[in-house]
């Protein structure tokens, strides 16, 4: 395996908002390229419980992002508290999250990853269990559409109107979203790693606290 070539995948796989490119519509084949590869992630049990959304339709885009915008005001509360803790990073990233929500329905395919099951009064490991069969799967698509020039973001925020888009999408009660996807093919495909807390200093050996 060239790990060159998989560790640059792997560390430059960013949230691109601002760099989709609106205008070129995104080959249904490659949505499905991306999905095949998503699917061979691991789920708890081998329990495969996920259904995949992929949209299109501009006027179902549009009810979406109306969802999404509704909640838009979660954004500026954080950008907000972000200004004023004097966090110029994470306010770049709530100003850019409310920028973006503006031209949302304008992304040509959203993907709403769906997986059987519910959390009300779960257990940790049910909601692991749960969440964990999905989560490395939408990674697994995001990171096969980055490798395919299509840029992606993970966003959450719609689901706090996940049952209005349940509704206007058919999803079965006993199946929640777990996100909401955006896929554009990307401006230019030059993406760096970003700035994490380095690794040393979120990691311990044996023992918590322990380098
Ligand atoms: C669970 C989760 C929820 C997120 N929700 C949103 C969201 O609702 N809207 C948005 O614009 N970005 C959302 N993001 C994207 C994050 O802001 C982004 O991943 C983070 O800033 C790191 O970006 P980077 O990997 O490009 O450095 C979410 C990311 C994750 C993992």
């Amino acid at each position: 395996m060239d790990t060159n070539t998989t560790d640059q995948l792997l560390t430059t796989t960013r949230a691109v908002r601002r760099r989709l490119d609106l205008e070129r519509p995104v080959p249904r084949e490659l949505i499905e390229e991306c999905l095949r590869i998503a699917i061979q992630a691991p789920t708890g049990g081998n329990s495969q419980g996920w259904r995949w959304i992929v949209v299109t339709d501009a006027e179902v885009r549009l009810k979406l992002a109306d969802l999404y915008r509704s909640q838009a005001g979660i954004l500026e509360q954080m950008l907000k508290h972000a200004t004023d803790n004097g966090d110029q990073p994470t306010a770049r990233v709530y100003q850019s999250a409310i920028d973006f929500a503006e031209v949302l329905h304008e992304v040509p395919a959203f993907l709403i990853p769906c997986i059987q099951g519910k959390v009300n009064n779960a257990s940790n490991p049910e909601v692991a269990g749960m969440y964990g069969s999905i989560m490395p799967a939408v990674w697994n698509f995001m990171l096969a559409a980055r490798s395919r020039e299509l840029g992606t973001v993970w966003t959450s925020i719609h689901l706090a109107k996940e049952k209005e888009a349940a509704e206007l999408l058919g999803i079965p009660d006993d199946f929640v979203q777990v996100a909401l996807i955006p896929v554009a093919y990307t401006k230019g495909t030059d993406f760096k790693p970003a700035k994490r807390t380095p690794m040393e200093e979120v990691t311990f050996w044996n023992h918590w606290g322990t380098s």
